[in-house]
């Protein structure tokens, strides 16, 4: 269909890896970073009409409609296909199909899964390289078993006539298409070589799809970053955290905090894929092996294990360049550099009045190179999740921190979670939407069916074993829009609180909205906060909350029969609270 020029297998092999960038250095996809500063590094600028995921061009194709839900592009299958096989039919002319198989998750471990991506993207395969396990070692797993996600990605832009030149950012300005089968765990990508449409693995096949997997097997796939933290006793618990794109996991999951003798170390930064354990606790995987992180914003003072994991043999899409061969971006530390070359390949100084680099620049670093990594990040078994926190950026309304009442107010309170856009996704910054535990671009089937599976897991497990839920909003605002919270390394404190009470050792008082901590029991000391800001910030503002109720019902409303008694029951039992 596709009509490649060549078909390569990928095996996976570091020589692999070094031939594919060379080979994208000799076509003027990547630049090579100066080799002192940044060693073994890639430089690349995409076309600026290929910046961002593309969520009205992504589809659920399931057989019927009311499986994909209100939240998600439908297009009937058999309809998407043919129309995409259009598009295919020759596509790939001029260019090679990789065949990159890959894991998502440690090789052999029980909770991962195996997919076979074909691209004719070479950016594709090297950033396959980073992100999971690919290549020979994966389909000596596989074997001749039938179950592994198939995927198809094309950049759409066939190179007709013979020695045609290629272009550095090849792709299809006028159709993207990021299309699943959820029924027989397909994924048809074309026309777009951008991260989330293009990497197979990760939003396609590990929320997506693996949502659907999750459902029917009776396990979890979350958009949720996984966190060891050690207190200063040497106990360890692990917290896995949702938030929608671009606010900060990555930054969360690597985290030092600054309160004295805690540490936190990462497992994952973006997904969790979660079952039961013979213990009855959920155990989480990180089913990737790298970073695919924002970058602009991205500081010493924001995530400084960031910057160490991406010392070397990286890759830079939509940065700026510096005259000596090293990448920037806003906020990056030290001087503004005097001059640039910027995402768009234009000369920049200071001042200029544009930004240098894109806001939705991303590098691309192995896991393994991040400092701050856990020991047992790898181990097959995942690591036992003691509390889930969900989160988004609010600049009023929600207070800092909350508990839920329990596991079903939790799954309410992660259904109602929102946020002000982000740059993640093409679409307004800034404007309000509500994204339930951050996968409404990323479930792969009716977000009612979602929920109840969230209420089905709930009652599977021991009451006494299931994470503890929490709610967390370091993004809250006085009324002169000043922060009310310093965050980064400070919200090792509002982990300090939600560690100690999985042990029941710290104090909440209940309030209409959850737990919130005592006064006294979150620990503020050095921090010199104002107490009328502390007061702000631990509140759940009632008004607020009271003019939500209607959204949450709106909300609610699209889910329709498909929307779980048990949590309109607690959002009943909100609104009546706030009453009083
Ligand atoms: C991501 C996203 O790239 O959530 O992780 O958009
Ligand atoms: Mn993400």
């Amino acid at each position: 269909m596709c009509k490649p020029d060549h078909v390569v297998w990928c095996d996976g092999s570091k020589e692999e890896y070094d031939r594919m960038a060379n080979s994208l250095v000799k076509g003027g996809t990547f630049v090579r970073l100066n080799d002192e500063l940044r060693p073994n590094s890639f430089y690349c600028r995409s076309d600026p009409a290929d910046v961002a995921r593309v969520e009205e061009f992504t589809f659920i194709c399931s057989e019927k409609e009311e499986d994909a839900g209100p939240t998600n592009n439908w297009a009937d299958p058999k309809v998407m296909k043919e129309k995409l096989r259009g598009f295919y039919d020759g596509c790939m002319q001029g260019r090679t199909m990789f065949v990159i198989p890959y894991s998502m998750g440690p090789i052999g471990s029980p909770i991962a899964k195996i997919g076979v991506e074909l691209t004719d993207s070479a950016y594709v395969v090297v950033n396959m390289h980073i992100m999971a396990r690919v290549g020979t070692k994966v389909l000596e797993v596989l074997g001749d078993s039938e179950d592994f996600v198939r995927g198809i990605h094309s950049v759409g832009a066939p190179l007709k006539e013979s020695k045609q030149p290629d272009v550095p950012w090849p792709c299809n300005a006028d159709n993207k298409y990021i299309t699943h089968y959820p029924e027989t765990r397909e994924i048809w990508s074309y026309g777009s070589g951008y991260g989330g449409n293009a990497l197979l693995g990760k939003k396609c096949h590990a929320l997506r799809i693996a949502s659907v997997q999750a459902r029917d097997e009776g396990w979890m796939a979350e958009h949720m970053l996984i966190l060891k933290i050690t207190s200063p006793e040497g106990e360890v618990k692990h917290i896995a955290a949702a938030f929608p794109s671009a606010c900060g996991k990555t930054n969360l999951a690597m985290m030092e905090p600054t309160l004295p003798g805690w540490k936190v170390e990462t497992v994952g930064d973006d997904i969790a894929w979660m079952k039961f354990g013979k213990d009855g606790r959920l155990h989480a995987i990180n089913p990737e092996t790298g970073f695919f992180g924002v970058a602009p914003g991205t500081s010493m003072a924001s995530n400084p294990n960031a910057l160490r994991t991406l010392h070397a043999n990286s890759i830079f899409t939509n940065c700026a360049i510096t005259p000596d061969g090293d990448i920037w971006w806003e906020e990056m530390d030290g001087d503004e550099p005097e001059e640039l070359y910027d995402w768009l390949r234009r000369r920049w100084t200071p001042g200029c009045g544009r930004k240098a680099s894109h806001p939705n620049a991303r590098f691309t670093t192995p896991a393994s190179q991040c400092p701050v990594i856990a020991a047992e990040w790898e181990h097959p078994g995942g690591v036992p999740i003691d509390a889930f926190m969900f989160g988004g950026r609010r600049a009023t309304t929600i207070p800092l921190v909350t508990e839920a009442f329990n596991w079903e107010h939790g799954t309410f309170l992660g259904s109602v979670m929102s946020s002000e856009m982000t740059a993640a996704a093409a679409g307004t910054v800034g404007t309000l939407r509500r994204d339930p535990m951050a996968m409404l671009p990323f479930c792969g089937y009716h977000m009612g069916d979602y929920f109840a599976h969230w209420i089905k897991i709930g009652k599977t497990g021991d009451a006494a074993k299931l994470p503890r839920i929490f709610y967390v909003n370091w993004f809250r605002k006085n009324e002169e829009g000043k922060w009310l919270w310093p965050g980064f390394g400070e919200n090792g404190r509002v982990l300090k609180w939600i560690f100690e009470r999985c042990n029941d050792t710290a104090d909440a008082v209940e309030t209409p909205f959850g737990l919130a901590p005592e006064k006294g029991a979150l620990d503020l000391s050095g921090l010199n906060l104002p107490e009328e800001d502390v007061d702000m910030l631990l509140q759940a503002d009632k008004d607020g909350l009271r003019e939500e109720i209607s959204d949450m019902r709106r909300h609610y409303a699209k889910f329709g029969d498909k929307m779980p008694s048990e949590l309109v029951a607690e959002l009943d039992a909100l609104a009546a609270r706030l009453k009083k």
